[in-house]
């Protein structure tokens, strides 16, 4: 199958500068106590329902699968570039990192308890969305529940709106939109984190989503 432009754009672009963000984030969540409650939420409703497999889906360097396995989550990653992919199984031999892309995931139908998309869908061209939330569909077993980040924008009646980005092309998105999108696919909205940027970043909210597979 010949691959979209897109993918093939941000596995290069992250390829190239997988070692400088891994530098970045090298000390993990640390400033972001509210993505990380958020996280903490997500685990828990996961350890509640009996634990199982959660998949860190465009897991980048793989610091916050590392935190996902420190709350007690039998976590993976997935990502596009081999490169961070290379960083994430240097730094941790113990979890498994694997090369993959949220479009067409290299999982079985129902097998995951948690997926977390953490910034991933930020380089994926709008009308590419809808098949991704088919995939988060697909892998999670029914009472699954998934964690999305993304970089937000207020405007309802546009679903994304795009930015310049020193990575690639990137998008920033209604929360309303995804989750309409995510309802489609079957979810439930469970709950919401909309925040204010922090010192060092761009001025957007930042949206943190949680919902269950129905
Ligand atoms: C902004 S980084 C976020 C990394 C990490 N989740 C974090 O929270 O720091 C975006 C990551 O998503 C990955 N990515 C983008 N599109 C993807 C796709 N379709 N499938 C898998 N990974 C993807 C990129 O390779 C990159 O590592």
């Amino acid at each position: 199958m010949i691959e979209p432009d897109f993918l093939r754009t941000t596995r290069t672009a992250y390829d190239a500068m997988a070692a400088r963000y891994a530098e970045l984030f090298a000390d993990g969540l640390e400033d972001f106590p509210l993505d990380r409650a958020m996280l903490g939420a997500f685990a828990a409703f996961v350890r509640a329902d009996g634990g199982g497999p959660v998949a860190d889906l465009g897991c980048g360097p793989g610091h916050v699968t590392a935190l996902l396995d420190s709350l007690g989550l039998d976590a993976s990653g997935v990502d596009l570039s081999p490169e961070m992919i290379a960083i994430a199984r240097a730094a941790r031999p113990d979890l498994r990192f694997e090369v993959g892309s949220m479009t067409a995931l290299d999982l079985a139908d129902g097998t995951l308890s948690g997926a977390m998309a953490r910034y991933s869908i930020i380089h994926t061209p709008p009308e590419q969305l809808p098949r991704i939330c088919a995939e988060f569909h697909r892998v999670l077993a029914p009472g699954g529940h998934l964690l999305i980040a993304f970089q937000a924008h207020d405007d309802p009646s546009e679903l994304a709106e795009s930015f310049d980005h020193k990575v690639a092309l990137a998008y920033r998105w209604s929360p309303d939109g995804v989750v309409a999108l995510l309802t489609e696919a079957g979810f439930t909205e469970k709950a919401r984190l909309v925040r204010a940027p922090m010192a060092d970043e761009r001025p957007f909210p930042h949206a943190h989503v949680l919902l269950t597979r129905t």
